[in-house]
This record gives structure tokens, C-alpha cells and sequence, in this order.
């Protein structure tokens, strides 16, 4: 095996954001883009000489493409072996159990996620650790700075490497090892529920199901779970081709993105349950017949009721949530007397919980749940959960759903996405919600008295790091909020976060749309960013 050591110049936007680095993929394609980034990573790293990588993606266009070139350069720094998903494929969840299961030294994990694929569109890189999780924040920070100064990466001449035909290959010392991306996954999930009792559930009909699988990665782990093993009609999962561009969707799990699912489940003949997952298979959307699930309430469910599902019967040894994810499973938690952390956003902040085993359960407002199965959220893992909870109940999702706001109260939830902001604008609008802060305390709108207003800093409770301007948040005295973030994953300009909720207790007042229950709150959120002022716009581009 030769070495070639080839020169290169730094590029300098090569900081990684919310999850990995994610940009247009003719940014990728520019000479040396992605083999600097994948060389700082291999140059921050120590002691994986001889170690396995675990490589995969979500299959979107350049996939394929990037596996060759990180193959070279991997084999050429000293991997003793690479384990790759068939055809290049792992979902974000997949590729983290198998970095558990083999006990690899990390791996990378192709996806822009939920963003759009093709040429004209997105790709991203992301670096997981020997846990199974996203690299920590001191790690991705080295990447970048390793970036800035790189002048040569390592690779090796060699033809392309067959990655359709499941088995091993050697260049060198180098073994590749080509997997099934499905099988190991499915034995983990069938570990953690309770597959007999779904099968007997579908198939006395008592459950009938509908997955949106987006064109993305989830459809071949949908099919063989869902279909081959759970005995679910074939046609119970949808858009079950993984395309390169998704068939020019946003592989975005929403009530905006998965129409088809949304149109179903709100028409007459909507099954008991829906669901859809995102382009690398790690988010999850929820509904049953007539009902959305917001991602705040589906958490605090789960929380709920985790002592139904077998591998959860113990209990739970905590929660956790990201700081905009609504407060409705800090109810759960303080009602079975358990720990609930509020993280910053991005799942990276959550390992460290899960490994300390001082979470079982966490999630975002994002369309993120997980536990301690894995280091990622996971898609389909939350899917099934949702089965094991509607067999084990004998309810429909609206009466579990309804249940859980009459007995806990009901936080009710919306997010506002201005995406594409010009970003001088996005700045400004911040430096300007920073310099009322101060102030706010103590002042009165309407009904609401601001009880705090800061920008979120948070401290790791197991390793002591501190990670600074998180999400600036207003919150009330009668346990509303508002918070305000800029998104760390868009490739455009910047998307403004608006996050609004207030608690009901009422359950006479519990039925309402969130839109119309809000309306207040969306006003002082404006009052407090003028961002419809600031950009001329009259609406956000998404509301979930
Ligand atoms: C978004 C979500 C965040 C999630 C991340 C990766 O990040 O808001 O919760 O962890 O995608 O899926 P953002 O664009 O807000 O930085
Ligand atoms: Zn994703």
C-alpha cells in the first residue's frame, strides 16, 4: 500500500455547526474540501492505529463518491479496519449502534439530515466517537482549528472498492468489511420491544400503520421491521426508495413536509397510527387518526408510560431535554420523582448523561427522541416504542394523548422557522434581543410578567464543561417562554428559531390550536425581535 501525501491549501468555513459540518455539495466537490476536513479529523485523533471506522450515510447524491475518497484517506492515516454499510448506506442510529456493537475506534456518518439532496443541494460530515455519539465539543472545535492551518492530506492510489456485495476485502493491512446496514439494528430493536405482542397486534388489526420513509434512509430498515418481521402489509411503508435527491423533497419529517402522511391520517380512512422519519433515519414524526403529536408531548408520553415497554420496566433512571424542547416532561419526571436535565440543542449533549447513566430517556422539540439503546436519536426506534405503547394500552393515539394532558397539564407548543435570513439582519436582530435582557425582568405584558431573561449557558454536570450562548430565553412568571436561537445546521444566510409555549392546565381549555392559544405569545415574540420588521416578512416559512 503507497502513501501519497498530497498539498493542500485550508478553506476557512470548515467549523462544524449543530450536527457535523453541512454545506451545498459543489462546496464538498472543490479539490481537497472534504479530504482536508476528514484529515484534520484523523489529525486531532490519537490511538486508532490498526482501530476500526465505522462509515455510512444516508445515501444522498455524493454519498457514494465521498465513501471512496474517506476509504483512501483512512487506509493511508492507519485504520486496521472499515466497517460500511452495503451500498454506502447506514442510518444515523444504525451506524451508532454498530460503532457500540464492534467496539469501534469512531465513525463517520454521512447526512445533511433533513435537508435536501442533490447536486444543487446538501452534504454533510459527521464525526462519532467510540460511544456511539456525536464528537463533543472540544473535539469539533480541534477539527476546525487542525483545518485552518492543514497543508497536505494522506491517501492512497486505488481503484474504487465494491461496496454492493456484503463481505471482506483487504488492501494492505487493511480489512473492509461490507455489512448488511439493516441486520444488526433490527436485533437491537427487537432486544428493546416486545415483537410478538406487536405482530399479534397487526395482525388481529387492532393496529394498522402507515410509514413515511421520504425517499430516505429508513425504507430498507422500515421494510425488514415493520414488513418481513412485524408482519405489516407491504404497502404500510411509503417513499420506501432511497433516491439522491429524496425525489426532490425535504426528507423533513413535519406535518409541511410529509403531506402524503399528514392528508392520510387527518382523512376518513387514516389508520390507528402514522409516522415518518428524516433523511438519515435519526427523527421521527408521530400521529395516529385525526391527531398530531408535537415532539415536546411525544417525549414526556414516552417518559410516561417507558414502564411498558420491556426493555424500559425498571423505570427510568432520568430525562433529558434540550432547552426549547416544551417543559412537558419535567411534569413526568417531577411526578415520578426522577432527575429531568435541560441541555443545549444538538444531541451531542446528551452523551454524556447516557453514558453516565444518569439518563435513560432524552429528546428535542426537533423531532428527536431516544435512550440509552444508542448515542443518536432514532427514528424508527420511537416508532416502534409508540407500537409497544398503543398494543400494551389497547388505546388510539388521541385517547393516550388526551389522557396524558388531563393528567399532567398540557404545554402547549409551537416553533416559527425564518430560514434564510440575510445574516448582518440575523445578527443585529440578536445583539438587539441581548441589550434588552437586562430590562426585562419584572415588566409586565398583558397578562405576563417576565420572571427571567438570559442567554442559556450550560454546564456539563458530568464532565464540568461550559458551553456559553445557547439560546436566549424570556420566560414568565406563570411558566410561559420564548426563546430565540439562530439554527447551527442551515447552509444559507441564517434561520431565525422562535420557540413559544404555555402551560394549560385546564383540561376544559386543552383542546385548542396552538396558533390561536399562542397568538399572545407570538406577538411578544415579535415585539421582542421584530424580525417580521427587520426583514420585510409577514410570516415564518415554517411553523411545527
Ligand atoms: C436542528 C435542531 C436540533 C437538532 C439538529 C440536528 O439544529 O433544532 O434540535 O439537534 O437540527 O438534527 P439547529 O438547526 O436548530 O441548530
Ligand atoms: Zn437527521
Amino acid at each position: 500500500m503507497k502513501i501519497e501525501t498530497i498539498t493542500t491549501h485550508p478553506y476557512s468555513d470548515q467549523n462544524p455547526g449543530t450536527s457535523g459540518l453541512r454545506k451545498k455539495v459543489k462546496v464538498f466537490q472543490q479539490p481537497g474540501y472534504l479530504e482536508n476536513f476528514v484529515q484534520s479529523i484523523f489529525d486531532s485523533l490519537e490511538g486508532f492505529a490498526g482501530k476500526t471506522l465505522v462509515l455510512g450515510g444516508d445515501g444522498r447524491y455524493f454519498n457514494r463518491a465521498a465513501i471512496q475518497i474517506i476509504i483512501k484517506i483512512a487506509a493511508a492515516n492507519g485504520f486496521g479496519e472499515l466497517i460500511i454499510g452495503q451500498g454506502g448506506l447506514l442510518s444515523t442510529p444504525a451506524a451508532s449502534n454498530i460503532i457500540r456493537k464492534y467496539q469501534a475506534f469512531g465513525g463517520l456518518i454521512l447526512s445533511a439530515s433533513h435537508n435536501p439532496g442533490g447536486p444543487d443541494e446538501d452534504f454533510g460530515i459527521k464525526y462519532n466517537v467510540g460511544n456511539g455519539g456525536p464528537a463533543p465539543e472540544k473535539d469539533t472545535l480541534a477539527f476546525y482549528q487542525r483545518s485552518q492551518s492543514i497543508n497536505n492530506y494522506k491517501t492512497i492510489i486505488i481503484d474504487d472498492i465494491d461496496l454492493d456485495n456484503i463481505g471482506e476485502q483487504h488492501i494492505g493491512d487493511l480489512k473492509i468489511n461490507i455489512i448488511d446496514p439493516v441486520s444488526d439494528y433490527a436485533e437491537l430493536m427487537q432486544s428493546i420491544f416486545d415483537f410478538p405482542l406487536l405482530r399479534q397486534s397487526i395482525s388481529a388489526g387492532y393496529i394498522t400503520l402507515l410509514f413515511d420513509a421520504m425517499h430516505a434512509i429508513t425504507g430498507p430498515y422500515a421494510k425488514r421491521i415493520l414488513v418481513d418481521m412485524l408482519g405489516a402489509p407491504a404497502e404500510s411503508v411509503i417513499n420506501a426508495q432511497p433516491l439522491e435527491d429524496f425525489g426532490g423533497h425535504h426528507p423533513d419529517p413535519n406535518l409541511a413536509h410529509a403531506h402524503e402522511l399528514a392528508e392520510i391520517m387527518f382523512s376518513d380512512h387514516a389508520p390507528t397510527f402514522g409516522a415518518a422519519s428524516d433523511g438519515d433515519g435519526d427523527r421521527n414524526m408521530i400521529t395516529g387518526s385525526q391527531i398530531f403529536v408535537t415532539p415536546s408531548d411525544s417525549l414526556a408520553i414516552m417518559a410516561a408510560n417507558a414502564h411498558l415497554i420491556p426493555a424500559y420496566a425498571q423505570g427510568l433512571s432520568g430525562v433529558a431535554r434540550s432547552m426549547p424542547t416544551s417543559q412537558a416532561v419535567d411534569r413526568v419526571a417531577a411526578s415520578y420523582g426522577i432527575p429531568c436535565y435541560e441541555t443545549p440543542t444538538g444531541w451531542k449533549f446528551f452523551g454524556n448523561l447516557l453514558d453516565a447513566g444518569k439518563i435513560t430517556l432524552c429528546g428535542e422539540e426537533s423531532f428527536g427522541t431516544g435512550s440509552d439503546h444508542v448515542r443518536e436519536k432514532d427514528g424508527l426506534w420511537a416508532v416502534l416504542f409508540w407500537l409497544n405503547l398503543i398494543a400494551r394500552r389497547r388505546q388510539p393515539v388521541a385517547d393516550i394523548v388526551h389522557g396524558h394532558w388531563q393528567k399532567f397539564g398540557r404545554d402547549i407548543y409551537c416553533r416559527h422557522d425564518y430560514e434564510a435570513v440575510e445574516t448582518p439582519i440575523a445578527n443585529a436582530l440578536v445583539e438587539h434581543l441581548r441589550e434588552q435582557l437586562p430590562k426585562l425582568p419584572g415588566q409586565e405584558f398583558g397578562e405576563y410578567t417576565v420572571k427571567f431573561a438570559d442567554e442559556f449557558c450550560y454546564e456539563d454536570s458530568v464532565d464540568g464543561s461550559i458551553s456559553r450562548n445557547q439560546g436566549i430565553r424570556v420566560g414568565f412568571t406563570n411558566g410561559s417562554r420564548i426563546v430565540f436561537r439562530l439554527s447551527g445546521t442551515g447552509t444559507v444566510g441564517a434561520t431565525l428559531r422562535i420557540y413559544i409555549e404555555r402551560f394549560e392546565p385546564d383540561a376544559s381549555r386543552q383542546d385548542q390550536d396552538a396558533q390561536v392559544a399562542l397568538a399572545e405569545l407570538i406577538g411578544l415574540a415579535e415585539q421582542f425581535c421584530e424580525v417580521k420588521k427587520r426583514t420585510g416578512r409577514d410570516a415564518p416559512n415554517v411553523i411545527t
